[in-house]
């Protein structure tokens, strides 16, 4: 069992693959600047004696080669990010520091070290309105946001590090949902949003009639897919969407919800968001054949397991 280095360990994806790293076996450094992330994901993690958290920003330069050469990593998990696509357009320097600078860091310490391999927190925010569905990783990249411009531009920096000796794999994942998501905007993740809502026992809001549809995949399958990419022998380096490549409306979410809480007001309908995109749907195959991963949870039993969570 090896080494593994994950960047963004206390976040949501962060912290559920640092469990699962850890289940499996394998020795995890965590780095986390807590700016999104919390220490409180991480207890479970915090209670084993191969975990070790580090606090620091992998985007202030020295930081990860440091980190690197002390640990020894095979693989290093990039998860550590400028999450927030509003707070991209709202500060674009931030995002270029967090989401571009940091990434050059990472592949440069790999690099420099010989790290065997480098899996990669990208998104389907890199392909902006895709016209055809479902998305394949060959269409048009035209991010709509400084968030998936970097995504796409870091995507570049790290399979250029391919050419010497670092496997690369770039995670493009659809609308990921589970336990420790933070609902904290109204940009957050919906899923997130709705949770809270009910747990509060207060409506939630419907923007538009509720039929628009994403690829909602559960955390559980995201984080293992990034096991499998960190660890497993034969992997090629390459780019590939992470996701379930079923369609589920925002009425067939909260119908999960109102059957969980049947005391909670049904849904607000509001006007849709300006710049919302009705439907969003990815195609899994590559991911299948790249890696062997399949996603596993289905939405529903995902969604249960959220509900059920305290
Ligand atoms: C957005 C981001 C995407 C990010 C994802 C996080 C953009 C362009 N894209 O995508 O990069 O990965 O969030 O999950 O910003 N909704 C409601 N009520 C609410 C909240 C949301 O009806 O209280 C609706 C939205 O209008 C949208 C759908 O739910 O139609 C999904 O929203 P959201 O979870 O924000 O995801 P995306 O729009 O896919």
């Amino acid at each position: 069992m090896g080494n593994i280095l994950v960047t963004g360990a206390a976040g949501f994806i962060g912290s559920h693959t640092t469990d699962q790293l850890l289940a499996a076996g394998h020795e995890v450094l965590g780095v986390d600047n807590f700016r999104t992330g919390h220490r409180r994901n991480l207890n479970a993690a915090l209670r084993s004696a191969a975990f070790r958290l580090v606090e620091a920003d992998v985007a202030e330069p020295g930081v990860l080669a440091a980190l690197v050469a002390g640990f020894r990593p095979e693989a290093i998990i990039h998860l550590a990010a400028l999450v927030s696509v509003q707070e991209s357009i709202q500060d674009p320097a931030l995002n270029q520091r967090l989401n571009v600078r940091a990434t050059e860091l990472v592949a440069a310490a790999a690099e420099a070290q010989g790290v065997a391999r480098i899996v990669f927190a990208s998104s389907a925010a890199i392909y902006g309105d895709a016209t055809a569905l479902p998305i394949e990783e060959e269409a048009p990249k035209q991010p709509i946001s400084p968030y998936g411009e970097a995504k796409l531009v870091s995507e570049g920096i790290l399979l250029k590090t391919t050419g010497r000796g670092v496997t690369v794999r770039c995670h493009r994942y659809f609308n990921v949902f589970g336990p420790r998501q933070d609902p904290a905007s109204p940009y957050s993740g919906v899923i997130s949003i709705f949770d809270r809502r009910y747990r509060e026992g207060k409506a939630v809001t419907i923007y538009g009639d509720g039929q628009q549809t994403r690829d909602f995949i559960s955390v559980h399958d995201v984080a293992r897919a990034n096991v499998i990419a960190a660890t497993q022998p034969g992997i090629v380096s390459g780019a590939a969407n992470i996701c379930t490549g079923r369609a589920t409306s925002l009425r067939d979410i909260v119908a999960v919800f109102a059957a969980h809480y049947p005391a909670v007001s049904p849904p607000l309908y509001t006007e849709s968001r300006p710049g919302d995109i009705i439907h969003s749907l990815g195609k899994p195959a590559r991911a299948r054949e790249q890696l062997g991963f399949v996603a596993q949870v289905p939405v529903a039993v995902a969604l249960g397991e959220l509900i059920e969570t305290q």
